[in-house]
């Protein structure tokens, strides 16, 4: 049978710590749209110790990045992802690859989510290639030494971030 989540359609899930959502995330999200029914952005909850933002703060910049899209929902989620995923009936976990960095970390959480529930698959996507350089590590790195991130993430996140300016790190 073919998992087609709660309310219908094909469903995929991008999950990820979104501290913060950058374009690259963005870019992902919407190729995912072009594939899948329906797209849920699942924030991991509790994945580092100081995060910029809250996840209840995550949620609710990446609903305010997608509010015209009406086929991405957000969400947050704790535990495992492929848990996650069977509990929302997704078919896929989509993943962003920006360079074969990132693919080795990738292989294996893919691997292991695959022998943990087989009947989700791992999807990965390449950014737009102006987004390759982006991550959100960086982009909280040049944020707390002062740097502009203008073109790094949506217009949204970064006025959220203008509130983070000279504020001790939220949990
Ligand atoms: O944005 P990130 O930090 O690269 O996202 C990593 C994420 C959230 C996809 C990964 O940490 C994850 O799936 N965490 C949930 C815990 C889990 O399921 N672990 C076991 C399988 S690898």
């Amino acid at each position: 049978m073919t998992p087609t989540g709660a309310s219908g359609g094909r469903l995929a899930i991008v999950p990820g710590s979104f501290d913060p959502l950058t374009n690259g995330h963005v870019d992902v999200v919407l190729r995912s749209t072009g594939l899948f029914d329906r797209v849920i952005v699942a924030v991991l909850v509790n994945a580092e110790k100081t995060p910029l933002f809250s996840a209840a703060e995550r949620v609710e910049i990446i609903r305010e990045v997608f509010s015209a899209h009406s086929n991405v929902e957000v969400d947050s989620f704790d535990g495992l992802l492929v848990e996650y995923a069977r509990r929302r009936g997704a078919l896929a976990i989509v993943r962003g690859l920006r360079a074969v960095s990132d693919f080795e970390h990738e292989f294996q959480m893919t691997l292991m989510n695959r022998h943990l529930e087989p009947a989700v698959e791992t999807v990965f996507m390449m950014p737009a290639e102006q987004y390759t350089y982006v991550s959100s590590r960086l982009t909280k790195e040049v944020f707390r030494l002062g740097g502009s991130v203008r073109g790094l993430v949506p217009p949204v996140v970064e006025r959220w971030m203008q509130t983070k300016q000279g504020t001790a790190v939220h949990k």
